[in-house]
């Protein structure tokens, strides 16, 4: 069975058990300038586990591209990833724990014919009551469902917050408030390959030796995380399942390695004829199969959506992705390097080629220009320590691996206290970088949203008011926005006079003043245009939008001042804005001008 034949049977089979197809959001989210990715199923339905009624019902299933920068470390291995694409089901205040594991296990085993004895899943052990938290019950129903459907007790194993609670911020404790989350049972698949007494004395599904990979997780989300720090359950119940279909694909093929499925076979074969090596030997160079296989297919989806490599947020994330595939190459003995990534890009992201190998060149050159620097230092002073190559990382982007091996090729070792010194160098750096990240992931989230929802009315107001002033010409070109202020281009050949700036500032603040009304409206993207919605991306909009209104209803009939295509969320009336200011602007060139503006 082929990934995509898995795919369909999974769509198909929940399609049998009342669940509408929706179309996936892309992985860069416009409407959500507070995460870098989209990294899970269940991200862009946050809105309707909380309650908002879906257009296309109480049940849905699709198959959600997702991206966790999370994981990059964690690539090498027989079943991590970057980028993977989560095939999900969903109950929105609908069925739940009885009927969810039902569905899971029939389709594991007569969709896909697995044996049940190669079937092993988790369950939530509970946790108890906590200052200002009341407890969480263990979860016995999902095991005596378990147990019911015919897994035995031996395979049914119990673990805390650390492995069967799920939210995106993880356990309970690191929710921010407003974040939903819950208890969770997950699947797993038994290879049966020996354990690794490294791993520790007995093996369990959730042992890190390789024997079982975790190829299901049903989230019984029914929890949303308070500013008192309590957990209150949400007005429904919610399940959200979430299963790496590289993960399935592998368990169906009995092989415990993802990288050996037809979802990888391409790059693989493509590496392989690059290297003049082969694949699946077990040796140190399968890591850098595995990296180099994951970190370009990740690049390439993420630039397919506009994204270029760059020094921020998504487009470092693609420069970080390509940069260490390019050095695997070369550990794999790949002398000519963006000639390399040339052949393989363009014969499997021919679209996005030609960005890709200009980040190779790039690298390529910081790697000769660090190369240089340290084969001088070598001939000069003899030693290279922990400190020069961290700085050689830092500054060029040279890796640590690459300085190990000139070292050794010139007869030298990096002694253990020089490692541990670039070591403790690179994880502050690191943690620095990390908490830079989890910030825009989670702590930006709750703390900002509020702000974040404000502006993004706003921007509505100053579209509108832009077009009223400057002409029908002006459409938005892009947009973003943080908790401090919102950022807008759009299509005009001058930066705003004294004069215009006022007239905009004056007719968004009137509406304002005005205390209207903002209100949405469900319908297809067709209808939207039809009635002068506006709108952006049209190729990245699901099957039905929501159509943002503010009118003001004692102008009398005609036009309303603002209606656009649009994610949301908005506040629901125009009086929560402050007064709106605009606070800078540039002309990017060819016809396009940004606007910063705020609320005070
Ligand atoms: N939200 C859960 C996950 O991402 C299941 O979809 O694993």
């Amino acid at each position: 069975m082929t990934s995509d034949e898995i795919r369909e049977k999974y769509l198909k089979f929940f399609e049998g058990k009342g669940h509408a197809r929706i179309t996936p959001a892309p992985l860069v989210l416009e409407s959500d300038p507070t995460t870098l990715f989209t990294s899970a199923g269940m991200q862009p339905l946050v809105p309707y586990l909380k309650g908002e009624p879906h257009p296309k019902g109480r049940r849905l299933v699709d198959s959600q591209p997702s991206f966790r920068t999370v994981d990059i470390d964690e690539v090498g291995d027989n079943r991590h990833l970057t980028y993977f694409e989560m095939l999900g089901n969903w109950g929105l205040g609908d069925y739940f724990k009885k009927e969810q594991l039902e569905w899971c296990l029939e389709f594991f085993t007569k969709e896909l014919g697995f044996s049940k004895d190669k079937l092993w899943v988790s369950v939530f052990e509970g946790l108890p009551a906590q200052a200002g938290t009341k407890e969480v019950p263990k979860d016995t129903e999902s095991a005596e469902r378990w147990k019911q459907l015919g897994i035995p007790l031996e395979r049914i194993h119990f673990y805390g917050v650390d492995k069967n609670w799920w939210s995106r911020s993880g356990p309970p404790d690191k929710m921010p408030p407003g974040e939903i989350g819950g208890p969770d049972s997950e699947i797993f698949f038994d290879f049966g390959t020996p354990h690794d007494p490294k791993y520790g004395e007995k093996c369990h599904p959730n042992c890190e030796c390789g024997r079982f990979i975790e190829i299901g997780n049903s989230v019984f989300i029914q929890y949303e995380k308070k500013e008192d720090g309590n957990l209150v359950e949400l007005p429904q119940k919610n399940v959200d399942y979430g299963g790496g279909l590289e993960r399935i694909t592998a368990a169906v093929s009995g092989t415990p390695d993802i990288f050996l499925s037809d979802l990888f076979e391409s790059t693989i074969r493509k590496v392989e004829e690059e290297s003049k090596g082969s694949y699946g030997n077990n040796s140190e160079k399968d890591r850098s199969f595995r990296i180099i296989a994951d970190h370009l297919r990740a690049s390439s989806a993420v630039m397919s959506e506009g994204i270029e490599p760059s020094n921020k947020l998504q487009g470092y994330v693609v420069r970080r992705l390509i940069r260490r595939a390019v050095f695997h190459l070369s550990l794999l003995g790949v002398k000519d390097l963006s000639a390399s990534i040339s052949r393989i890009s363009k014969a499997l992201w021919p679209k996005i080629s030609g960005a890709m190998v200009q980040e190779s060149e790039r690298f390529e050159k910081a790697l000769s220009k660090g190369t240089a620097i340290l084969t001088r230092r070598l001939e000069t002073s003899g030693v290279i320590d922990g400190k020069f190559a961290f700085d050689l990382y830092q500054s060029g982007g040279f890796p640590l691996e690459l300085s190990l091996e000139i070292l050794k090729e010139k007869g030298k070792e990096f002694s253990e206290k020089e490692i541990r010194t670039f070591e403790k160098e690179f994880e502050s750096h690191r943690q620095k970088s990390r908490t830079a990240s989890v910030g825009m992931f989670k702590g930006g989230l709750a703390d900002s949203s509020k702000e974040v929802t404000k502006l993004h009315t706003v921007t509505h107001l100053l579209h509108a008011a832009l077009r009223k002033v400057l002409g029908e010409h002006v459409s938005q070109k892009g947009s973003n926005i943080t908790a401090e202020r919102l950022r807008f281009d759009f299509s005009h050949s001058q930066k705003l006079t004294e004069e215009e700036t006022k007239k905009v500032e004056d007719l968004v603040n009137e509406q304002i003043k005005k205390d209207l009304k903002v209100e949405f409206e469900e319908k297809t993207l067709d209808e939207a245009v039809k009635e002068g919605a506006l709108h952006f991306f049209g190729e990245r909009y699901g099957d039905r939008v929501k159509v943002y209104t503010i009118k003001d209803p004692s102008a009398g009939p005609g036009p309303p001042f603002s209606r656009e295509v649009c994610g949301g969320p908005h506040v629901s009336h125009t009086g929560e804005l402050g007064r709106v200011r605009i606070l800078k602007q540039e002309k990017l060139g060819s016809g396009v001008v940004r606007i910063y503006a705020s609320t005070s």
